[in-house]
């Protein structure tokens, strides 16, 4: 659905992006995912045809967006980082110039207009001036103007930035239900929205490819370097315990509320972390202290910032 090859993509003398290869396949709802400044959006716009791109090759749906880019175009539909909307508009309205822009056969408006408001939860909100909507809804407007023409594929900048905790699930609620019927790549920087939506991440750092995999083979490069457990007992006698345990180099302890500590375990070797994560607990229940939370320090945000590290120290 998506082959980048090579992309690059030069700001003057700044490489914002460099030989970038890729691929997203027909169904994949793939997490583009980068710190701030990674490139992310340059490369989104590079894909959606609204940049240029340095050099390197982008094939979307089978046209090339250098050679085709009107074929390539037509067969996306692209939210922006922060999308052009007009706050004098009226939903349906705004929509219905965008399907028109978008070229979407007279014929086919009407419905065409009816399903992207349906999809985007918005046939409430259809006759509400833009500048009134809240942020959250007009995020969704952004998506169902990416949607008004029925592409096959959606790309998303950043689809929950700026949204609160409500709208966020909301906005994931929404992008599940589209990758029913649409093959989508969506830009992050954050973990957990990789792991809420997405099958694959492809990942990157100052303009680079870091790592490329499913969430399990993220995961996978990484084992456990520590654990946070909370405790039911006292602070020393916790500390005590998790001292003793092989395999651990370090233990903080503070107390969480009346019953209870939290402890924070670093492990000296992270290929042994699973069986040091084991052993902690074992250590903790033997000694009659109750484990109320066990979590290993081997999520994605510690692969992420470690990807980050390492892509940093090689260019240095
Ligand atoms: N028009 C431009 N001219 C010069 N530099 C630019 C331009 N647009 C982006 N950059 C630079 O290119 C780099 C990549 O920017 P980009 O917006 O693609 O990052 P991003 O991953 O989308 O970041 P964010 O998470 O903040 O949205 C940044 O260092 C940015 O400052
Ligand atoms: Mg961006």
């Amino acid at each position: 659905m998506i082959r980048a090859r090579r992309l690059s993509k030069d700001y003057g003398a700044f490489r914002a992006v460099k030989d970038l290869s890729f691929e997203v396949h027909p169904g994949e709802v793939v997490g583009f995912l980068g710190p701030n400044g990674a490139g992310k959006s340059t490369t989104l716009r590079m894909l959606s045809g609204f940049l240029g791109a340095t050099s390197g090759e982008a094939w979307v749906n089978g046209f090339s967006v250098i050679d085709e880019g009107d074929k390539a175009r037509e067969s996306l539909g692209y939210m922006p980082e922060s999308s052009p909307l007009y706050p004098e508009m009226r939903v349906r309205e705004y929509l219905a110039f965008r399907a028109e822009l978008k070229r979407v056969p007279r014929a086919k408006r009407a419905s065409n207009l009816r399903r992207s408001l349906e999809a985007a939860n918005l046939v409430e909100v259809a006759d509400v001036l833009i500048g009134q909507l809240s942020k959250g809804f007009r995020q969704r407007v952004g998506i169902a103007d990416a949607l008004v023409a029925n592409p096959p594929l959606l790309i998303l900048d950043e689809p929950t930035a700026g949204l609160d905790p409500n709208q966020i699930r909301e906005v994931r609620a929404l992008i599940e239900e589209l990758s029913e019927e649409h093959t989508i790549l969506l830009s992050t920087h954050i973990l957990s929205e990789v792991e809420a939506v997405c099958s694959r991440a492809v990942v990157i750092a100052r303009g680079e490819l870091v790592a490329d995999g499913t969430l399990e083979e993220l995961r996978a490069l990484q084992k456990p370097k520590g654990v946070s457990v909370r405790v039911r007992g006292g602070e020393a006698e916790v500390k005590q315990t998790l001292r003793q345990v092989s395999g651990v180099k370090k233990v903080s302890v503070e107390r969480y509320d009346q019953s209870s500590v939290r402890a924070s375990v670093a492990f000296n070797d992270p290929e042994l972390g699973e069986v040091s994560v084991e052993q902690c607990v074992a250590a903790l229940c033997e000694a009659k202290l109750g484990v109320l939370e066990v979590q290993p320090q081997s999520g994605l945000e510690h692969v992420f910032a470690k990807l980050t590290e390492a892509s940093m120290e090689s260019r240095s």
